[in-house]
């Protein structure tokens, strides 16, 4: 009996060749810009220059559609990419659903994620400018073991700040960084400004392990900052994704009805569906977007739309988005890479405008869907995309209660073998669900820097 396809590969000189800057086809004004945390005016270059290189700072700004992928980057983009799309014919029937689910799975590349995708160009552009030093942070492991692989691969060095109760979780992270070659500090460390006045949050944050990342960065003429997630640049790399998706699902014959990625800083979601949403803003194609988030993170759906600090010591540019409030310390729950207080300000206008509905989700929630994934299509997520795989499963229910053929497409951005005492936790029944707490939330608003109301 012939085999129905299940696995839709592109060749390696698929590779896409451009970019999609989704900036340049958003409908209505161009979203706000970010406001120099020295002026208060709109940030420009000298804002940005003491810790990105200047291609960066252009692909951040530029207006044209699509930008071109430099041949090193899409040389090294040849370890792991094109990667996978798959048809998850076991989970339909475990679901019983007659929806059809597909997902991009981006667990292939050395570091298990989708952030080598941007791990590379940033190397690259550092490289180029003569910058040999990144430093950065990383909250489940997955984004500093990215940028240590990437740094391995152009000869630079590398120096990662990682979030104290993802380090105290994740050793093992910590060595796969040192075996590419990185230098690994638990945050908040006493290294930083920032980190000795933060010695009170023992479990530190995202926010806290940037403001030191970029507090060494901003010190040093020849080290700069690298970040995993938010920019427009990062967003812009990670689109990679979505264009092959958008190849591969042609492959097979379908067209997404509704396309699915989790939310931390908003770049694997960006990556997925802004080369769909480009398609969907060009021609009159329904198509809905759904981002998935942890309910003890709700950024999207409970945070406040306003200018706010991309880190806790607030060094960044203020940036337009959704916030909890840059101090908010989230509980330390496993999904490590979703618990950053703001959103990329591209992902919180596409909300804003409706054109992207978000949805949180509770751990054991989101653990029971990865369960079900990893008993049907083997693979074992990580908990950041366990949360899209719970949004697929309410998608695929309501398809099935409707007697409907919903095609349904999600980004299976990385796979948990490091994740491991999580499951533990769960399979154990002490998976904890911790509350959100919405005072906590208005007393990090309370201190917002001032700054134009966002409408
Ligand atoms: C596997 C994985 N997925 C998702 C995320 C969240 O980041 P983003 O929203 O930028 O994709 C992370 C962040 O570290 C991650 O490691």
């Amino acid at each position: 009996m012939p085999l129905e396809p299940t696995t839709f590969l592109l060749p390696e000189d698929a590779i896409p060749t451009h970019w999609v800057n989704i900036a340049a086809d958003l409908p209505g004004d161009p979203p706000p810009p970010p406001l120099s945390p020295r002026t208060g005016e709109p940030a420009g270059p000298d804002d940005l220059t003491p810790i990105f290189p200047m291609g960066l700072i252009q692909q951040e700004v530029s207006a044209e559609p699509d930008i071109a992928i430099p041949d090193a980057v899409r040389d090294a983009y040849q370890l792991w990419r094109p990667t996978p799309l798959r048809r998850a014919r076991r989970l339909e029937e475990a679901l019983g659903t007659p929806a059809r689910i597909y997902y991009k799975w981006e667990g292939v590349s050395p570091a298990g994620s989708h952030k080598p995708n941007t791990a590379v160009a940033q190397a690259y552009e550092n490289a180029e400018a003569g910058v040999m030093k990144l430093v950065t942070e990383t909250g489940a492991g997955q984004w500093g073991s990215s940028l240590a692989f990437a740094c391995s691969l152009f000869g630079m060095e590398c120096e990662v700040f990682m979030v104290g109760s993802s380090y105290d979780q994740k050793p093992y992270r910590r060595s796969m960084m040192q075996t590419w070659g990185a230098t690994v500090h638990r945050s908040p460390s006493d290294l930083t400004e920032s980190g000795r006045a933060n010695a009170q949050h023992p479990t530190g944050s995202l926010g806290i392990a940037i403001s030191e990342a970029v507090e060494i960065a901003a010190q040093s003429p020849d080290t700069n900052y690298a970040l995993g997630s938010v920019l427009n640049h990062v967003l812009l790399h990670q689109t990679v994704i979505g264009i092959e998706a958008l190849a591969q699902m042609e492959m097979a014959g379908d067209r997404p009805d509704v396309v699915i990625g989790c939310v931390g800083g908003g770049s694997n979601f960006g990556g997925i569906t802004f080369p769909f949403l480009r398609e969907k803003l060009r021609g009159d194609r329904e198509l809905r977007f759904v981002a998935a988030e942890p309910a003890a993170c709700p950024t999207l759906t409970r945070g406040a739309y306003r200018y706010d600090f991309g880190d806790t010591a607030g060094l960044t540019p203020l940036m337009p988005m959704y916030t909890l409030g840059h101090d908010f310390v989230p509980p330390p729950v496993h999904a490590g890479g979703l618990r950053y207080h703001g959103d990329s300000p591209l992902v919180c206008a596409l909300v804003k405008a409706g054109l992207v509905e978000a949805r949180a989700y509770r751990q054991n929630e989101t653990f029971e869907a990865a369960i079900r994934f990893a008993r049907s299509e083997g693979i074992i997520p990580a908990p950041e995309p366990a949360h899209a795989i719970r949004a697929v499963i309410e998608e695929a229910d309501a398809a099935t209660e409707a007697g409907e053929e919903r095609v349904i497409l999600f980004n299976l951005c990385g796979h948990g073998h490091f994740d491991l005492s999580a499951y533990d936790a769960y399979l154990a029944g002490t998976l904890e669900d911790p509350e959100f707490s919405e005072d906590d939330m208005e007393a990090a608003l309370a201190r917002l820097p001032e700054a134009p109301a966002l409408t």
